[in-house]
């Protein structure tokens, strides 16, 4: 697989990946779809000092990852959350992994201090994943989420640089 900065080409793909799981699981609390505008806004945020990549497997998209602003206010800027998002038929194959081990080393060059990553709290695999790359459980938030008609708890884990 090959990981690059994703380009506006990709975003279609990119929001197939995400719309899956917006309409098949409680991984995103979205409840509906990202449109193509909303993408392109996304993708305008993240084109900068907060990249956005895409993982390509013979010339397909199977996986996007992304660093985002954590907070817009001034102070939590040394602060970024992430995403990782692996196309439903590929999940199991070190995609993920590989996707948020690159996003780690690009945070290091971009002068991170720590990274978040907010995760509904029934996603062991998501979880797990994170551990493995150096993520503690930092809070854990009570139904804070309400989605499929269930309440829903948030876990924060960070990784600190
Ligand atoms: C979470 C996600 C990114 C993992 O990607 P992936 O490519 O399937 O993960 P990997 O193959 O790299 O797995 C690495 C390890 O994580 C753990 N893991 C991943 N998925 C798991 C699952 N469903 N259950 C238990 N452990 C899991 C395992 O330890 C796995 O290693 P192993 O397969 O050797 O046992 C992927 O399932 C996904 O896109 N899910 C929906 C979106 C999401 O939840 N994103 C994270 C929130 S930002």
């Amino acid at each position: 697989m090959m990981i690059r900065l994703a380009e506006r080409a990709d975003l279609p793909a990119i929001n197939a990946i995400y719309n899956h799981y917006v309409l098949h699981s409680t991984c995103t609390l979205d409840e509906d779809l990202m449109s193509e505008a909303e993408r392109d806004a996304w993708f305008e945020l993240h084109r900068g000092s907060y990249p956005a990549t895409v993982g390509v497997i013979d010339n397909e998209v199977v996986a996007w990852a992304s660093l985002s602003k954590y907070r817009s206010r001034c102070a939590y800027r040394f602060t970024v959350e992430n995403s990782v998002y692996v196309r439903e038929d590929r999940q199991r194959r070190g995609i993920g992994g590989a996707m948020l081990a690159d996003l780690i080393e690009r945070a290091k060059e971009l002068d991170v201090h720590s990274i978040v990553a907010g995760i509904e709290a029934g996603q062991e695999g998501s979880i797990v994943l994170h551990e493995q790359h150096g993520f503690v459980t930092t809070a854990h938030l009570r139904e804070v989420g309400f989605k499929f008609r269930q309440w829903l708890d948030v876990v924060f884990m960070q990784r600190m640089m």
